[in-house]
C-alpha cells in the first residue's frame, strides 16, 4: 500500500458496466474512496444503491466533466489521490464508412473528454505533491484491426499523449501509466453495436458482408475471441499502478495484447498486415 498521507480517493470514468464497474467495487472494498462515475443519471441511482459515492460524468460534455470534478473536490478538501481514465466507446465501421461525425465522437469522448479530465486533475495533483494517473487504453492503441479504425486511432492518440505527459511528470511524483487489455468480459461489444447502428450506413456500404458477420459477433453474449478474460483481471493491474512504489509505465492484459506486440516488433509489416487480417 502506498505510504501517501492523503486519504486515497480515486476517480473512476465509466463506472455503469465493465471495467468501471468491477474496478470501482474492487477498490472500494480495498478502502479506497471511490468517486464511481457514470454517463447516464439512471446509472448513477443504481451505483448509489449499491452503496457506491457515484456522481454523472459525461466525457463528450465539458460542463459536466468541470461540475464533477468541483463537487468531488468539495468532498476531499481539494485532494484526489489518483484518475483511472476508463470511459470509451468503440465505433465500428470500414474507414471508408466514418462519416466525421462518427470520428468526431469517438475522439471527444475517449481522447478530448479524457484530456481535458486529466488536464483538470493535474493541478491538484501537483499542489498536493503525488498522484496517479492510470489509462485504460487498448492493445488497439498499440496494434490496429481492421474495421475498428476510429477506435483504433482514438487509442493511439490516447497512448501518445500518455507517453508523452508520462515524460513531462518525470521530476514530479505523479506517475502515469496505461493498461492495455485485449479482449475482456463487458458489455464494451453491445455499446460499440448501438455506434455502429447510429453511425454507420451498412446497406450501401462495400463492406456489407463484413458488416452482416460483425452483427453477428457484437450482439453474441459471453466471450468471442480466445483468451478472453474476467475484468478483473485489469482490477489487478490498476491495484498495482496505484500502489507500487514504481509503477509501471504499460501493463499488458490478455495473451493478445503480449503477442500482437510481439509479432508486430518482430514480423515484417506485410506478413504483419496478413495475421492481422484474419483477426476481425
Ligand atoms: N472489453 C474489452 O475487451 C476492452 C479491451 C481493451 C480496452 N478496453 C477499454 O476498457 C474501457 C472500459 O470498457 P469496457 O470493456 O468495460 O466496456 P463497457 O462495459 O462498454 O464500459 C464502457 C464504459 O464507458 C462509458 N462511457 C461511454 N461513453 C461515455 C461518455 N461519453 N462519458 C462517460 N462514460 C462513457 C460507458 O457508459 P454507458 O453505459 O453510459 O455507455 C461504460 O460505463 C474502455 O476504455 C475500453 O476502451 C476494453
Amino acid at each position: 500500500m502506498t505510504n501517501s498521507t492523503i486519504t486515497r480517493s480515486v476517480l473512476i470514468t465509466g463506472c455503469s458496466s465493465g471495467i468501471g464497474y468491477c474496478v470501482a467495487h474492487g477498490l472500494q472494498k480495498l478502502g479506497y474512496q471511490v468517486f464511481a462515475t457514470a454517463r447516464k443519471p439512471d446509472d448513477v441511482a443504481r451505483l448509489q444503491q449499491e452503496g457506491l459515492e457515484s456522481l454523472v460524468l459525461d466525457l463528450n460534455d465539458p460542463t459536466s466533466i468541470t461540475a464533477t470534478v468541483q463537487k468531488i473536490l468539495e468532498r476531499t478538501s481539494g485532494k484526489l489521490y489518483a484518475l483511472f481514465n476508463n470511459g470509451a466507446h468503440g465505433q465500428p465501421g470500414a474507414v471508408e464508412d466514418l462519416t466525421q461525425a462518427a470520428l468526431r465522437h469517438q475522439f471527444e469522448v475517449n481522447v478530448f473528454g479524457t484530456h481535458e479530465l486529466t488536464r483538470q486533475i493535474i493541478p491538484i495533483m501537483r499542489k498536493q505533491g503525488e498522484g496517479r494517473i492510470i489509462q485504460n487504453s487498448s492493445m488497439l492503441g498499440l496494434v490496429v484491426l481492421p474495421y475498428r479504425g476510429a477506435y483504433n486511432a482514438s487509442k493511439f492518440a490516447l497512448e501518445a499523449l500518455t507517453d508523452t505527459l508520462r515524460l513531462e511528470l518525470a521530476n514530479t511524483n505523479i506517475f502515469v501509466s496505461a493498461i492495455e487489455p485485449g479482449p475482456v468480459i463487458s458489455r464494451f461489444r453491445m455499446n460499440s453495436y448501438k455506434m455502429f447502428e447510429q453511425y454507420v450506413d451498412a446497406q450501401n456500404s462495400i463492406h456489407q458482408a463484413t458488416y452482416n458477420k460483425m452483427h453477428t459477433t457484437l450482439l453474441q453474449e459471453g466471450p468471442v475471441m480466445p483468451f478472453t478474460l474476467p475484468p478483473e483481471a485489469v482490477l489487478k493491474r490498476v491495484i498495482h499502478a496505484l500502489e507500487a512504489k514504481h509503477p509501471q509505465p504499460h501493463y499488458y492484459v490478455t495473451l493478445p495484447t503480449y503477442v500482437l506486440v510481439t509479432l508486430k516488433r518482430f514480423l515484417p509489416h506485410r506478413i504483419m498486415d496478413w495475421v492481422l487480417r484474419k483477426v476481425i
